[in-house]
């Protein structure tokens, strides 16, 4: 399957031009992804846990470079195709520094068409009950809760919900 990820909308400077571009995960940004997920998620995923992502088949991973070529990934995004017609989201995050400027937005906005693009109708995830721009974002994008995984995450223990978007391919 092709990882193609120049699509979705990064943000732009004041003359229109681009500050991040979506584009695949490469092995030379594995270090900056580790230092985000460092930052933003427990347990982290591990060097060859990400490697391998990268060189699935099922799997769309994609990072937001800065086009000036100084950030090879301020966020990334993984989401696999778990089925014929099924997705799931498995990672999204974004440098500490550089959020609330829409990286997020774009990121899964790009998986979000990668999912349409390969016949994946459903989409889930799971988030931290007290995520809360995890789930304001993912609500943005048309994503609801169905159901919560009570003590889902350790360290520290907390329910897990489950967050489903239906119909990509009839939207
Ligand atoms: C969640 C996360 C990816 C958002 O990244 P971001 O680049 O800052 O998000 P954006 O600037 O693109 O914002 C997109 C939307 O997310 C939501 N959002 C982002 N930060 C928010 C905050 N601090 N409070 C409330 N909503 C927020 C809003 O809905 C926002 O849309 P808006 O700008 O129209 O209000 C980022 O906070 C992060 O990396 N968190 C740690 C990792 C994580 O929790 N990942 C999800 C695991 S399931």
């Amino acid at each position: 399957m092709q990882n193609d990820g120049n699509t979705g909308s990064a943000p732009k400077h004041a003359d229109g031009s681009f500050v991040y571009y979506i584009a695949p995960a490469e092995e030379s940004c594995i270090t900056q992804i580790m230092e985000i997920e460092q930052e933003s998620i427990s347990p982290p995923w591990t060097h060859g846990a990400l490697l391998g992502e990268m060189y699935r088949d099922d799997s769309f991973f994609a990072v937001a470079r800065s086009a000036a070529g100084t950030t090879p990934a301020a966020g990334f995004v993984i989401l696999r195709k778990t089925s014929e017609d099924e997705g799931e989201l498995l990672q999204i995050a974004v440098s500490r520094v550089e959020r609330r400027r829409g990286i997020a937005n774009a990121l899964l906005l790009a998986a979000l068409a990668y999912a349409e693009k390969n016949a994946v109708k459903t989409v889930f995830l799971e988030v931290r009950k007290s995520n809360v721009p995890a789930v304001s974002l993912y609500k943005k994008y048309g994503l609801s809760t169905v159901r919560t995984r009570k003590d889902y995450y350790s360290d520290p223990t907390e329910d897990a919900l489950v967050m489903r978007i239906q119909d990509l391919q009839e939207k």
